[in-house]
């Protein structure tokens, strides 16, 4: 398990770090989400010791995290590292040996982790002469190579086509599931984190602000928003009824926020007098949506 604990990071007067911590387990995928500036990468670069912190600490299996450990970690910055004028196979293969891959397998690895990220086309090919999302490709291979025992992604899927997408997504979903790799990545891409993560950690302004499954998520919102379709409705059938508020009106029907104590049957009944419905139910808010909810823009 990787673990953040308490981290603070100040670049000059801006607190870019507040008292963040958060874990990230064996075999589970963690989404890191919030809006740019929001302490990311600060965050990511203090678990990998690029950057240290003001106060707090990280820790790796119960230990700090030293150079040895860090050699056994898949890392890929947000500021990509490779060498240009290198060729893809002869890049990898080095990288290998520098986490410490055995000569005899460096190039195997080299070559295995080119074909599952569907650049092994291009291994004799210099890094600059790829296009820009193969250039990607290389990037997360070099994270992979040395089969790491955790990987810290930062904005792993900018960039890839959706067979890309697809393909990393997989690997990421195989070294947590097979390999129980603790995985964590930033994205903007929220459909897509909601879709492959285990858990979420959210970040605003340097703090993290909500932290768990999406299901928990949602469960912990305050608002009630339920969706109603009648066919053949009378308008303003709903205009009457106390603690129920109109917010949204969609090509599905009708959203409404609920108050507390009303009672959504009640909604229902109503709904019914005015007449057929077709669709009826809670609304589940999509980790766009909570997102936006919870760091308050539109
Ligand atoms: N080396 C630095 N010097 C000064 N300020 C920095 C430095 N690195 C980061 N910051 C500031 O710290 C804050 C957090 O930046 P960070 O890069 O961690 O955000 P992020 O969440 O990764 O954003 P993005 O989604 O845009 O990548 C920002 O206000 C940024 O300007
Ligand atoms: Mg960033």
């Amino acid at each position: 398990m990787l673990e953040l604990t308490g981290l603070r990071r100040t670049f000059g007067d801006l607190v870019a770090l507040d008292d963040v911590s958060f874990a990230v387990t064996e075999g589970h995928i963690v989404g890191f989400v919030g809006p740019n500036g929001a302490g990311k990468t600060t965050a990511m670069r203090i678990a990998l010791g690029v950057l240290t912190p003001d106060a707090g600490h990280v820790r790796w299996r119960g230990v700090p995290v030293d150079a040895q450990i860090r050699r056994s970690f898949g890392y890929m910055p947000e500021e990509r590292g490779l060498y240009p004028k290198m060729r893809v196979l002869e890049q990898l293969t080095y990288l290998a040996r520098l986490h410490g891959v055995a000569p005899t397998d460096a190039r195997r690895r080299a070559q295995e982790t080119i074909e599952v990220l569907g650049v092994a086309a291009r291994a004799k090919d210099r890094v600059e002469a790829l296009s820009l999302g193969n250039q990607q490709r290389v990037q997360l291979a070099s994270a992979l190579v040395h089969e790491p025992d955790l990987l810290v992604l930062d904005e792993p899927f900018s960039g890839l086509d959706p067979v890309g997408v697809d393909v990393l997504s997989g690997v990421l979903r195989r070294q947590a599931t097979n390999h129980g790799v603790p995985v964590v990545f930033s994205s903007h891409q929220l459909d897509l984190v909601e879709r492959i993560c285990d858990s979420v950690v959210l970040i605003d302004d340097g703090r993290i602000v909500a932290d768990g499954t999406i299901g928990e998520l949602r469960a912990r919102r305050e608002r009630r928003l339920f969706l109603v379709d009648v066919l053949g409705e009378a308008d303003g059938w709903h205009a009457t009824i106390p603690g129920v508020e109109l917010v949204d009106t969609t090509d599905d029907g009708l959203v409404f926020e609920l108050g507390e104590d009303v009672d959504e049957q009640r909604l229902l009944d109503l709904a019914r007098t005015s007449g057929d419905v077709v669709r009826f139910g809670p609304v589940h808010p999509s980790l766009a949506e909570l997102f936006r909810e919870v760091v308050g823009h539109e």
